[in-house]
């Protein structure tokens, strides 16, 4: 067997002894933000082709780690597509072009691999004249070999925008066997027989946001050569999972699972599915991605939570996906070592996220059962969009998950339904994210008044400056002048207020005229560069076209300060004892305390964020010096700078450095040393998310307060248990195990009391030859303590039929047990309790001789455990032939 391993090596010894460059794969995240994950190898070389840059070399040849996302829900119906696939290629920057580029493909293909040249057809790009003639005429193909197809097969695009070109492919017939069957089918037919191995991309072309094609500096060369699918042909396999580059991993699966591949139809996509989608989520994990809402992320937790799914249709009950990654790492680290070398990493992100999913998920699937088993009885088709959107937000369904669901069960989905709840949720989290309340931002106006008005923000030097009012606005509308206790809206020409951005808050201050003075209670950006002070006319009258003195509240604003210059140092230190994917997800720089959300796995422990305090103590008590600087992105971009993803930028932007430390992109103020910010302590860590996460921290001031307030608690604390500081801790756990001990004591008397009230039941109650059959509600009484009664009063008989009841908080519950006599008489109490819960409004389940409900309303609990009682006594009565 022609090992995968050497196919690669082939191919690139092959294009080096032609003078190529061997570079190595680029991870799968592109450094290019019109692409999501690298999907081509010709990604990573896209600025050589555009022109942007200029390569040392103009030959090269890769091995290119791949991703497609086109189509993840069809992974696994057919043996050949993937999501994550190895690419080999060569590549031409501006050197040779088609007339070498075709035959070095042909040599490679039927002389390097040895493929039968009978079973290779070409397609080229319609009106390819010259690719036509090298392949009919150089290489010496007859020409009913080689199809001319249109754009939609052989012209290749990266992406809507970007390098481009016509190209021409090689396909491999795989014979009559597989596929239509049809005399006909030829290259053109889209049944799986011919398979595409290798594309020739003449990249000539950048095609530009309107569509248009601009000719490129030069003409390039971009080859693809799947590699997967050439190791099937040389393995002599008929199915990419077949191969040794994937045959372990899906065998992982067989193992975990006890299903055999290619035993049933079902059985086998599920285990192509698990085989797929671990390499895949290896893969993107080690190159950095982590499970989110969004982007990446969000295309890593689809697969991964397809896979845990997968894995529960082949019945394998625990968590699994980390042993299968691990075989991933295994079977293909000696090829990639960055798999080795994040292997931990790797393992608790997929730990973490399957055991968070795997506990929504069941909940969901019941939900999604009942539901999808109710519509069916009402003879309805759709799932509304309202149960779509609770699986998506309540249990983390993906929204494609509940449709390969419905699509499996002939249902359809209310998309509009749920995007307009999905709108609706986007909105509100918008407006949480709003500090202040900025409902009705009159911005037209704005646009109006300040049209030709000469603007700007002196703030990062001056706390207070001569300036003119430029602007008022009241309740939405352009006023000339503004009088006592007036809520206005001020733009002044000059500005030392800084504008809410970027988590930091808007100043306060105040903007004092001859006649007046306006008290400033915010500062809000708006149409994205005013800045709009917000305030109250607290003394005289003020009027546009105004001198005025515009004064910041300094005290407020070093606070301000010394938290932000604290949000950076604490994102370095996070990065530095967490690891560099640590990404800030959002913060808030306030006067009294920092919130800084990020993204990570899992909750760090106590240890390590003494680590990042202690951290960012010591840079603060070192008294590193703070620059702000404005330079170009592009410089930028050389110093490695941290740039908040999704923020935009222009074209020059402004750098803050602390130290040498941390280099970060932002428009907020800092202080000028790190001294100033006195001391630094986290009060809160908490997750936000899954695999995101927040932090609470106060300095300099902010910090005394809370020291303050602490010890405020500590005295109120040791004065109401009447002992001194020190004791408090001792004190308070005598107290604690006084409670417990009286509780207990407590709950002994109820189960005592309840007991004695069932025992005169029992000599009364119901009896079908020598089984007692009892039921009773009590009126709060909780579960655990509703068990132990049971308990208690099953020993009581030798043959029982019991339904305890209670109203717990106006909660109904329901426990029923039958002793072993009965369950042999055909008696299940759970088929009981899935019966009479619906006259609770809810749902309960267990097992033959033991089950439970619990439900919403009361109302008829009387008659539920009557009914339970009932269809006990039916089946004895069946049994007993009574
Ligand atoms: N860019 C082309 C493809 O991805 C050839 O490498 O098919």
């Amino acid at each position: 067997m022609v090992q995968s391993a050497k196919i690669r090596e082939k191919f690139l010894s092959f294009f080096e002894a032609r003078g190529h460059k061997r570079v190595s794969s680029s991870s799968l995240v592109p450094d290019d933000p019109t692409l999501l994950l690298t999907s081509a190898g010709m990604v990573q070389f896209k600025p050589y082709f555009l022109g942007q840059k200029q390569p040392e070399y103009t030959r090269a040849t890769t091995v290119q780690k791949c991703f497609r996302t086109t189509d993840i829900e069809a992974i696994g119906d057919d043996r050949t597509h993937l999501t994550f696939f190895e690419m080999l290629g060569n590549f031409s920057f501006g050197d040779y072009y088609k007339a070498q580029a075709i035959p070095w493909a042909w040599e490679l293909v039927t002389e390097g691999y040895k493929l039968d040249r009978t079973k290779l057809w070409i397609t080229i790009f319609e009106d390819d004249d010259e690719a036509f003639d090298i392949w009919n005429k150089k290489v010496g193909l007859p020409q009913e070999r080689i199809f001319r197809l249109g754009e939609k097969t052989n012209f290749w695009n990266m992406g809507p925008t970007g390098p481009c070109g016509p190209c021409s492919e090689i396909h491999y017939d795989q014979g009559e066997g597989i596929g239509c069957g049809r005399p006909q089918c030829d290259v053109t037919c889209e049944c799986g027989r011919f398979l595409e191995i290798w594309n020739l991309v003449f990249m000539q072309y950048d095609r530009q946001q309107d569509g248009s094609l601009l000719p490129l500096p030069k003409k390039n060369i971009d080859t693809g050569l799947g590699l997967e699918r050439v190791a099937a042909i040389l393995q002599d396999q008929r199915d990419v999972f077949r191969t040794d580059l994937l045959a372990q991993i899906l065998k992982s699966g067989e193992e975990i699972s006890g299903a055999v591949y290619g035993q049933s139809s079902t059985t086998d996509r599920s285990l192509r599915i698990l085989a797929d989608h671990s390499r895949a989520i290896t893969f993107l994990i080690s190159d950095g991605v982590l499970p989110s809402n969004e982007g990446r992320g969000y295309i890593l937790r689809r697969m991964l939570r397809r896979a845990v799914r997968h894995g529960k249709l082949l019945d394998i009950q625990d968590c699994f996906l980390a042993n299968l990654s691990q075989s991933v790492i295994t079977s293909m680290g000696d090829i990639y070592p960055e798999l080795l070398e994040h292997q931990k990493h790797v393992q608790k992100v997929i730990q973490g996220e399957e055991e968070r999913f795997s506990r929504t998920l069941k909940q969901g699937f019941v939900l999604l059962d009942d539901y999808i088993a109710e519509i069916k009885v009402d003879q309805k088709s759709i799932i509304s969009g309202d149960i779509i959107f609770k699986l998506y937000d309540t249990y983390g369904f993906p929204v494609e998950l509940t449709q390969e669901i419905a699509s499996e069960e002939g249902l359809s989905l209310d998309m509009e339904g749920y995007e307009k709840l999905m709108g609706e949720q986007k909105e509100r989290a918008r407006s949480y994210q709003e500090f202040y309340d900025l409902k009705e931002r009159p911005e037209e106006v704005y646009r109006d008044l300040t049209a030709g008005q000469k603007l700007s923000f002196v703030g990062y030097e001056k706390d207070e400056v001569r300036t003119k009012i430029t602007s008022l606005v009241k309740n939405g509308t352009k006023v000339g002048e503004a009088g006592p206790d007036d809520e206005i809206e001020v733009v002044l020409g000059e500005t030392p207020f800084y504008a809410e951005r970027g988590g930091q808050v808007g100043d306060k201050g105040e903007i004092t005229t001859e006649t007046g003075r306006i008290r400033v209670e915010a500062t809000y950006p708006v149409l994205d560069e005013i800045h709009v002070q917000r305030g109250v006319v607290v003394e005289g009258r003020v009027a546009v076209g105004q001198e005025a003195l515009a004064r910041i509240n300094a005290g407020l604003r070093k606070a301000i300060c010394r938290n932000h210059t604290t949000t950076h140092l604490l994102h370095w230190a996070l990065r530095l004892i967490l690891g560099d994917h640590v990404k800030q997800a959002g913060s808030l720089v306030e006067v009294n305390r920092l919130r800084f959300d990020y993204s990570h796995f899992q909750a760090p422990s106590e240890e390590e964020l003494v680590k990042v305090e202690n951290l960012v103590n010591n840079k603060i008590l070192d008294g590193l010096p703070v620059r702000c600087y404005v330079t170009s992105l592009e410089h930028v971009k050389e110093m490695g700078a941290i740039a908040l993803f999704g923020e935009k930028y222009g074209e020059f932007a402004r750098v803050v450095e602390v130290g040498d430390i941390s280099r970060e992109l932002c428009g907020g103020t800092h202080v000028a040393n790190t001294g100033a910010i006195g001391l630094f302590r986290i009060i809160s860590e908490s997750s936000i998310g899954s695999n995101l996460r927040r932090i609470e921290a106060v300095t300099g001031f902010g910090l005394v307060h809370y020291l303050r307030e602490r010890d405020e608690i500590v005295k109120r604390l040791s004065s109401l248990l009447g002992t001194g500081d020190q004791e408090i801790v001792a004190r308070t756990e005598v107290l604690l195990r006084e409670l417990k001990n009286k509780e207990k004591e407590l709950v002994s008397l109820k189960v005592r009391s309840a007991l004695a009230e069932l025992e005169r039941e029992l000599t009364g109650s119901l009896r079908i030859g020598g089984t007692a059959l009892i039921g009773h509600i009590f009126d709060d009484i909780e579960l655990d303590h509703l068990k132990v009664i049971m308990d208690n009063l099953q020993k009581k008989t030798t043959s029982s039929f019991i339904v305890l009841a209670s109203k717990n908080n106006g909660r109904p519950l329901m426990l029923v047990a039958a002793t072993a006599d009965l369950v042999e008489k055909g008696i299940r109490c759970d088929e009981i309790v899935r019966e009479v819960s619906p006259l609770i409004s809810g749902g309960g389940g267990g097992k033959s001789d033991f089950a439970q409900a619990g439900g919403k309303s009361a109302g008829r609990l009387a008659e539920a455990v009557e009914k339970a009682r009932m269809l006990a006594v039916e089946k004895l009565k069946i049994g007993s032939g009574q």
